[in-house]
């Protein structure tokens, strides 16, 4: 395949641009990512190595900088990645998350429509869903998302569904669960704790400390997401999620056990806004298509934490870096934590 990776410089998209050139020796695979504070040139050492990638800097909702790549190229799928993606920013500042994650998403579909793509992979997420005291959510649940970060996400996903059933557009949806893993953004809860407790800083935990998370290990989701791009069917929707649903506090503790750190680390704070209490995923319908976790949570959150520890020069200069202070000084204000 000759895909556009959009958002590749990040977190996820980066593990899916490594495991695409490992495993499928004729991609052609080219990154367009705005190297927002999350998108990290880094994380694709890895793949520049490889002559079957490229890496272009630039926006998703620039029309004719998508245009222009897909034309050079001769792409024929874009999985997009690309987003603005953490809670706690998108309820500090909102905008940005509209643009790229609704706005983004059009002008990559009106690019799939033009040039007669064969496929569109939507990158979304399971908080479109809102939160869920019991049970699982399903593909075919009503959308209720809670903050301006899953309201953004949820409207992506309905400009895909309406590029869908207007043009018939060859789209899929994947919904993954809340990943972990090597090269996270040291501002989500499993990269913030492990690199605090490292540093024996306090750990932020919001609220009862109960609210629930369905966790999956990013190779895990990346090779869920690999079996939809070749696999799935046209229109329709996959969850992505392993089931290891636990609490903050359960992470919590079990991060401060593998480091060896005590329980006097963790500072109860304010909760965020609008906190969704609960997520949790039916996945039938992707363990069809034959795909399934292969890391036990355990073990990879160990392997996490390990990376962590052997990567300081990863993670030490982003969690210093002036974009970073910024956030945290509105967000220790807001939390009053120190
Ligand atoms: P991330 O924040 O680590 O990376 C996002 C990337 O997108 C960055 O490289 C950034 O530079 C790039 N980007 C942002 N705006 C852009 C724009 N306008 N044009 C081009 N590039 C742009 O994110 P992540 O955690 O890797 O998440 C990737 C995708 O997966 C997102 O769409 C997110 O909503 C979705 N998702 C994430 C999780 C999770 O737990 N991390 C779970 C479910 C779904
Ligand atoms: O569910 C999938 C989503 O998971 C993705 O779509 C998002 O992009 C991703 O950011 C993530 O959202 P969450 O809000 O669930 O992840 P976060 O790591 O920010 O928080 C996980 C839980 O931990 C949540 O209940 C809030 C809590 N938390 C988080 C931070 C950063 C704390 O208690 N303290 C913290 O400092």
């Amino acid at each position: 395949m000759r895909l556009l990776v959009t958002g590749g410089a990040g977190f996820i998209g980066s593990h899916f641009v490594d495991l695409r050139l490992k495993q499928h020796a004729r991609d052609l695979v080219v990154v367009l990512d705005k190297l927002t504070y999350a998108g990290n040139p880094a994380n694709l050492a890895g793949a520049r190595r490889n002559p079957r990638f490229k890496f272009i800097k630039g926006d998703i909702c620039e029309a004719r900088t998508v245009e222009r790549i897909i034309r050079k190229y001769r792409l024929e799928v874009i999985v997009n990645f690309a987003a603005e993606t953490h809670v706690d920013r998108s309820i500090l500042s909102p905008e940005d998350f509209a643009r790229t994650d609704v706005l983004g998403t059009q002008t990559l579909l009106e690019a799939v429509r033009r040039h007669r793509m064969k496929r569109f992979l939507q990158i979304s997420t399971d908080e479109v869903y809102g939160s869920i005291e019991r049970g699982a959510f399903r593909e075919t649940d009503d959308l209720k998302p809670s903050s301006p970060y899953s309201a953004s996400k949820a409207g992506g996903d309905l400009q895909v569904l309406a590029y869908r059933h207007t043009y018939g557009l060859p789209v899929l949806i994947a919904r993954s669960s809340n990943n972990f893993g090597p090269r996270q953004y040291p501002e989500k809860l499993i990269p913030l704790f492990v690199t605090n407790a490292l540093e024996n800083k306090l750990l932020p935990l919001y609220g009862d400390g109960l609210n629930t998370r369905d966790w999956i290990y990013v190779e895990d989701n990346c090779r869920g997401l690999d079996s939809i791009l070749e696999q799935g069917i046209p229109g329709e929707i996959y969850n992505l999620g392993a089931g290891n649903t636990h609490t903050n506090w359960e992470i919590t503790s079990t991060i401060l056990k593998l480091l060896i750190k005590p329980e006097s680390l963790v500072k109860h704070v304010i909760d965020r806004l609008g906190h969704d209490r609960r997520y949790a995923l039916n996945t039938r319908k992707i363990r069809e298509l034959g795909w399934q976790p292969a890391w036990p949570f355990v073990k990879a959150l160990k392997h996490t934490v390990e990376w962590y520890q052997d990567h300081p020069e990863w993670w030490q200069s982003l969690k210093s870096g002036e974009y970073m202070q910024y956030y945290r000084r509105q967000y220790q204000k807001r939390h009053r934590v120190k």
